[in-house]
């Protein structure tokens, strides 16, 4: 087990990759927020199938973050991630610090329209624009080959889709299984902040998903099984459901009626004990 390279100046890290991109190698990248788990893990594992290296990010992004929410105390666990790294074989991490990303005469904002709008959207306003605008610097920074994302973020990705198609970038973007426990509780470094009743709770947010897929799948009217399945959160212990919604999985376009024979994507969002949980499936 190596130790990645770690380096947190964008001079050090163009540097590597020019070297790496000298010797005809090809980089693969995951952004990260840090507080690594098992998802983003598997995300490393699929990057190194793809390409020479592996560069990892870690940077908790204050742009994505709205007021009231977790910025600051959102888990930070620097060490303990990089070991995490150096277990599945990534070559670099990429830990920039703050004011080397936003400096203080930062003025540029990045909106991406279309599947970025709605869903996530609807409750987060300024989450994607942060989220463009971030992932753009990373990528302009890495310049890698392939960029992987996970599925659990299904809507981040699609947006990332469109912003890298509608911006040229050289770079093609894949999108990796979700992780869940064996509950089936997709992997989230918020599932830190749960007790053991909020997991319990949280553990059942699969379940309803999977059996309101399962309605929708055997013909049930989408706005019954879509209500259904708010209501079912409701009696698990969710506080608050912002969307259960079915949508097409290219443009998330919504869907409430209609028989349709391609694939479609049920995508949820809802409350645990403060914890603001997003799950996803195929239908
Ligand atoms: O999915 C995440 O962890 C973040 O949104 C990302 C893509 C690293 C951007 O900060």
């Amino acid at each position: 087990m190596t130790d990645p390279i770690t380096v947190r100046k964008q001079l050090d890290l163009r540097g590597q990759i020019w070297e790496w991109r000298g010797l005809g190698q090809t980089i693969a990248y995951v952004p990260t927020m840090g507080a690594l788990h098992e998802g983003h893990l598997s995300l490393v594992r699929l990057a190194k199938q793809k390409a020479d290296k592996v560069v990892v990010s870690i940077f908790v992004n204050p742009t994505q973050f709205a007021p009231g929410e977790d910025f600051e105390s959102y888990p930070r666990t620097e060490d303990a991630d990089v070991k995490k790294l150096a277990s599945v074989g990534c070559d670099l991490v990429y830990i920039p610090r703050k004011g080397s990303m936003y400096n203080a005469h930062h003025a540029t904002k990045i909106n991406v329209g279309g599947v970025a709008d709605g869903l996530e959207t609807d409750h987060r306003p300024t989450f994607f624009d942060g989220v463009a605008l971030v992932v753009t610097k990373l990528l302009n920074r890495v310049a890698p080959d392939y960029a992987i994302f996970g599925e659990k973020d299904y809507q981040q990705l699609a947006t990332i889709r469109r912003l890298v198609a509608d911006l040229d970038m050289p770079i093609q973007i894949i999108g990796a299984p979700i992780a869940r426990d064996n509950h089936g509780l997709a992997l989230s470094s918020r599932n830190e902040y749960f007790d053991d009743q909020g997991l319990a709770i949280a553990r059942k947010l699969n379940l309803i998903m999977a059996e309101c897929s399962q309605q929708i799948r055997s013909g049930k009217d989408i706005g019954e099984a879509v209500s259904q399945a708010t209501s079912a959160l409701i009696d698990a212990g969710f506080s608050e459901v912002d969307y259960v919604s079915l949508a097409d999985p290219e443009t998330l376009e919504i869907i409430t009626s209609g028989q349709y024979s391609k694939p479609l994507r049920l995508l949820i969002a809802a409350h645990c004990k403060g914890v603001r949980l997003i799950d996803n499936c195929a239908v």
